[in-house]
C-alpha cells in the first residue's frame, strides 16, 4: 500500500544556487544535507508538508545522477512513494510485468529499504519505492538537530542568506566552488 509521496527529487548542478529559488524565493526550509556515498550525491532535504523536495547534486562525476545531469540537464529526476511493505509492492509490480531496476530492495543510508522502477515500466518517470525502517524517525531528528546547530553556529553567515551560507561550505570531495 502507498502511504504518501515521500519526496520529489530534482537534480541541480549547484546547491547554493538552487537555494536561491527553493529556500529564499519559495520559502521552503532546509532540514539537512547529507552525502550519499553509494549514489555519489549530496542530498538537501526541504520538507514541504508531508513530503520533501530533495535536491540532488552530483559529487562523483561517474555517478548515475552526474550522467543524468550531463545528458538531460537540471530538472526533475524521480518521484518517491513511501510504502508500508516494499517486498509486497515489488511482488505486485512483477505480477503486472512492470520493468524494475531493483528486483529486490537495496539497503540505503540508515538501513532504509529502497527500490527503483524503470522509467520504461512507468511511461517515462523514474519511480522510487521506500519503506521507512524503525530507527529512521529518530535518526532524522538527530540530523535535523545537528543541521540546526550548524546553522546557528554560522549565524553571522546564515544572516546573509542560506545561499551565501552554502557557497561558503564544502560538501563531498569537490565542494561547490
Ligand atoms: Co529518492
Amino acid at each position: 500500500m502507498i502511504k504518501k509521496i515521500s519526496h520529489i527529487a530534482v537534480v541541480v548542478p549547484k546547491l547554493d544556487k538552487a537555494m536561491g529559488f527553493w529556500v529564499e524565493a519559495l520559502g521552503l526550509e532546509l532540514s539537512h544535507v547529507e552525502y550519499v556515498e553509494d549514489q555519489g550525491v549530496d542530498v538537501a532535504f526541504l520538507p514541504a508538508g508531508e513530503s520533501d523536495i530533495e535536491l540532488l547534486r552530483p559529487v562523483d562525476e561517474t555517478s548515475g545522477v552526474a550522467r543524468y545531469l550531463e545528458k538531460r540537464g537540471p530538472g526533475m529526476h524521480h518521484i518517491c512513494f513511501e510504502v508500508d511493505d516494499i517486498e509486497a509492492m515489488l511482488a505486485r509490480l512483477k505480477a503486472h510485468n512492470i520493468l524494475l531496476i531493483n528486483e529486490e530492495p537495496t539497503i540505503g543510508t540508515g538501513g532504509k529499504k529502497i527500490a527503483f522502477i524503470h522509467p520504461k515500466g512507468t511511461g517515462g518517470v523514474l519511480v522510487e519505492l521506500y519503506e521507512l525502517t524503525t530507527g529512521e524517525p529518530a535518526r532524522r531528528r538527530e540530523r535535523l538537530i545537528a543541521m540546526r546547530q550548524r546553522l546557528t553556529e554560522g549565524r553571522r553567515i546564515y544572516a546573509t542568506g542560506v545561499r551565501a551560507f552554502f557557497s561558503g561550505l564544502r560538501y563531498g570531495r569537490n565542494g561547490d566552488e
